[in-house]
């Protein structure tokens, strides 16, 4: 999709849909809406009226215009409430407006730049909100439809309209800054909704090798001799039942400028989960091509940052492998040895994002990081717990979760903590290794936490369960069913905030 800022009057733009909106509650549009109501002789109002439209936050109403104004259609799209209103809003009455858009097989959309007006927010932000929002409300993963994108034509060009002169600046730096995000996202969810013979460990290695040309940024991928004589047992183990054998990826992200702080990420990235002999029942494994979300993620953040340049210098790591079945298979009562040395009792072969990122987080503890956040596609009991809506925050550093938390909460991707307690970390005890992977079905996502702990050291470290936040069976404002690239933008916001 273009995006072409533009200086002007929304009335006079020659477009199939224009998007104004409207305040929870307000009758008589004011602003830039008010305007365009204006030039359809109080057609909006009329409407509004006729159809008994609330404004509530992403519902639409349609008006054709009759060739009253170069618009073939005006969209009005509800703000929700003024008084709790937040760049959120903005990307979700975009996502909204978008989809409908889309419905209607628009190929030229314009919009007033909502926020901007009578809310009063910045333009960059409010820019780079409507760009993020209309980008990811407008992709869909059609290529293997037949014919392809059937029924799923992407729009073709965005005009963001604006009268204010001396506001363009700003709206083109925000447009410039949402679209790297919002391109990384639509990419990471391109990898996740990727069928999984697609999406190999290989495939995964390569794709980050592939951004680290482009973008420039440091990679380095291990192969499984390399992970073997590294002494990631749990990650050759775990990839050992596949044919596609595991690789380590890892990324490297230097500041121009000499960097005060070094951040790593780590993100799952399980190319399958079949459970492995804890084999998963067929409904649950389903979808378990999304088992490599996490490091996904990483990589649109890699991407992002390489862009955007943060202060802090960031180091990638992505543990990537098959949970399968063969001969060759880890077994339930097998005990591996992790990086960091301590042996780990295999209670159920399905507990295996843990084991890879056990080893990636004593690679890191080795490593002096300022801090060190997992991001993996963990639990179902996280999705139990917090739902699709809200992912699983965890950690031994209050400081960096509370600001992972607030980070999440500016750019509308939810997080919630999870407490630990050494109780809950009993139940994992083994009587003949330092530790077990799994034990019942208590707090599934916080043991799961916990047992991360024990290879993460003492450094600040956070983890994030993203297992019902990262891939949708419904969609919302701005997501689709599939995959969402939770959390890109949480992490890139916490990076530049550094
Ligand atoms: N990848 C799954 C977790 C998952 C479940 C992600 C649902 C997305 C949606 C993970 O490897 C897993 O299988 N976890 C087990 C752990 C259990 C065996 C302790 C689970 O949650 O059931
Ligand atoms: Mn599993
Ligand atoms: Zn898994």
């Amino acid at each position: 999709m273009e995006i072409i800022i533009q200086h002007g009057e929304l009335a006079h733009i020659p477009c199939d849909v224009l998007i104004v909106n409207l305040f929870e509650g307000v009758t008589t549009p004011g602003g830039a809406t008010g305007a365009v109501d204006q030039a359809l002789s109080g057609w909006i109002t009329m409407r509004i009226a006729q159809a008994q439209f609330k404004g509530k936050a992403r519902s639409v109403l349609e008006i054709p215009t009759f060739g009253k104004i170069p618009a073939k259609i005006v969209l009005v799209v509800g703000l929700g409430k003024a008084d709790q209103f937040s760049l959120e809003d903005v990307r979700q009455a975009a996502g909204t407006a978008m989809k409908h858009a889309k419905s209607l097989k628009a190929e030229t959309v314009a919009t007033l730049l909502h926020g901007a007006g009578i809310a009063g927010l910045p333009a960059e932000g409010c820019t780079q909100a409507v760009v993020e929002g209309s980008l990811l409300g407008d992709y869909s993963f059609g290529k293997y439809l037949s014919p392809p994108e059937d029924g799923m034509v992407s729009i073709q060009r965005l005009l963001i309209v604006e009268r204010n002169a001396a506001k363009l600046p700003e709206i083109e730096e925000g447009a410039a800054t949402g679209r790297i995000i919002a391109e990384a996202v639509t990419m990471a969810r391109d990898l996740i909704n990727e069928p999984p013979d697609v999406v190999t460990p290989a495939f995964l290695a390569q794709s980050a090798q592939a951004l680290a040309a482009e973008y420039g940024f440091f990679c380095e991928v291990w192969d499984e001799t390399r992970i073997a004589s590294e002494r990631m047992h749990c990650l050759s183990m775990v990839g050992r039942g596949a044919i596609n054998p595991p690789r380590f990826i890892r990324m490297e992200y230097t500041p121009q400028r000499e960097a005060k702080q070094h951040i790593c990420l780590i993100g799952k990235g399980l190319c399958y989960d079949s459970g492995g002999l804890s084999l998963k029942p067929g409904d649950s494994m389903r979808h378990m091509k999304s088992d490599m979300s996490g490091g996904a993620a990483v990589l649109a953040v890699m991407r992002i940052i390489s862009q955007l340049h943060p202060a802090a210098a960031v180091t990638g790591l992505i543990p990537a492998c098959e949970n399968m079945i063969d001969g060759g298979a880890y077994k339930v009562d097998d005990i591996l040895r992790a990086r960091n040395g301590k042996t780990i009792e295999i209670d159920n072969t399905d507990a295996e994002g843990r084991l890879v990122l056990a080893d990636a987080l004593s690679y890191a503890a080795e490593h002096k990081f300022d801090a060190t956040i997992d991001i993996a596609t963990l639990t179902g009991g996280c999705v139990v717990a917090l739902s699709r809506v809200w992912t699983g925050v965890m950690g031994n550093n209050q400081v960096l979760i509370d600001q992972l938390i607030a980070a999440g909460h500016e750019v509308g991707e939810k997080m919630w903590m999870l407490p630990f307690d050494q109780e809950v970390r009993d139940l994992l005890d083994s009587d003949i290794a330092d530790i077990k992977n799994a034990d019942g079905r208590e707090a599934t996502a916080i043991q799961g936490g916990m047992f991360l702990q024990e290879f993460a050291g003492t450094q600040p470290w956070v983890h994030l369960d993203i297992a019902g936040t990262s891939f949708l069976d419904k969609p919302r404002a701005y997501e689709q069913k599939g995959a969402t690239g939770v959390p890109t933008r949480t992490l890139v916001e916490y990076l530049l905030r550094l």
